[in-house]
């Protein structure tokens, strides 16, 4: 028996501080399922929510500030969650980055080891492994919903890291299919462009970026919606990677001969087409600036 409702469950949602995490964990509450957001920090709006909650008798919305890079702060995440609410029922490690300047192919600035890699592949890995361990020992069927992204099956030479990190979720994932018959469904949310801080902090990053408009983009809520489906309904079973646009568009991922990202946004080059030709070309501006400083002749 795999879990069919989130209703009078526990989630943990890493990254549930801003854009598709904070979106999924509104969603929870609103079904009745009590959730701790593990997060670097809150933004305004999550902060409204765990606030709130701690005056309503709604389902529960607790922060406990955690880096996800840290192993120990995610072990500590679990047990904070198991002593003020429970063992959890889903698992969301959601928690990326979009490889900022502070730990990028490109800069390669780090000395030991490359963050990006630690959020985006190393955090998903040993939360996934923390979850299963609690399922087991609490003897309850569980969920565990990661967030890939159509960046999986894009080959984009500005975030070669982002890409391959993605890609990685999504067989990962895969990899973990037959837990189902356990009663542990691992399964991955793959969206489209949308529109999250994420971008913005991308944004800031460099001063000529940012022309693309972002309002024809998904919503975190409209993802955030697959990915409760995702939990819930038995028609996705375990290894079930879904791509996921806004308005309802939804498209299973393939481990083999699959097509490639075919939603509406993505254009022939296979790039989200709400990103404007001024930002792609930004873009390549930016990594041929590399290359020739590199070359000595910048
Ligand atoms: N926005 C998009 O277009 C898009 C598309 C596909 C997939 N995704 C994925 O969705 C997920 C959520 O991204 P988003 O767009 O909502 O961005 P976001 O920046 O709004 O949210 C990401 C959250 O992760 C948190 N985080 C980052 N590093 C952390 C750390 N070390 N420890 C704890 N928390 C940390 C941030 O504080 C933030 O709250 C990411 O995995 C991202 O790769 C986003």
């Amino acid at each position: 028996m795999t879990l069919n409702t989130v209703s009078g469950k526990v989630a943990i949602v890493t990254g549930g501080g801003s854009g598709i995490g904070l979106a999924f964990v509104r969603l929870l509450q609103s079904r009745n399922c009590n959730v701790v957001i593990g997060d670097l920090c809150l933004i305004e709006e999550s902060k409204v929510l765990v606030e709130e909650s701690a005056v309503r008798s709604v389902a529960k919305v607790l922060f406990k500030e955690t880096d996800v890079s840290d192993w120990k702060q995610l072990g500590e995440l679990f047990s904070f969650t198991e002593s003020h609410l429970g063992v959890p029922d889903i698992v969301c490690p959601g928690a990326g980055v979009f490889e900022p300047k502070w730990s990028n192919f490109w800069e390669d600035s780090e000395t030991d080891s490359y963050k990006t890699i630690a959020i985006n592949c190393e955090h998903p890995v040993k939360a996934t492994r923390l979850a299963i361990r609690a399922f087991l020992k609490a003897d309850k069927p569980g969920v565990i919903v990661h967030i890939s992204s159509t960046g999986a099956q894009v080959a984009a030479l500005n975030i070669p890291i982002y890409c391959s990190s993605k890609a990685f979720i999504s067989h990962f994932v895969r990899t973990l299919a037959s837990l189902q018959a356990e009663n542990i469904k691992v399964v991955a949310v793959a969206p489209g462009a949308v529109n999250t801080p994420l971008w913005s902090k991308w944004d800031n990053e460099g001063s000529e970026r940012g022309k693309s408009d972002r309002s024809a983009w998904a919503s975190p809520a409209e993802i955030a919606k697959v990915m409760l489906a995702l939990c819930e309904d038995s028609q996705y079973q375990g290894g079930t990677v879904l791509e996921a646009y806004g308005g309802g568009r939804i498209r299973r991922v393939e481990m083999l001969n699959d097509p490639g990202p075919s939603g509406a946004d993505i254009g022939v080059d296979g790039r989200p087409k709400g990103l404007s030709r001024d930002d792609l070309n930004i873009m390549q501006e930016e990594i041929q600036e590399h290359l020739a400083r590199e070359r000595g002749n910048a």
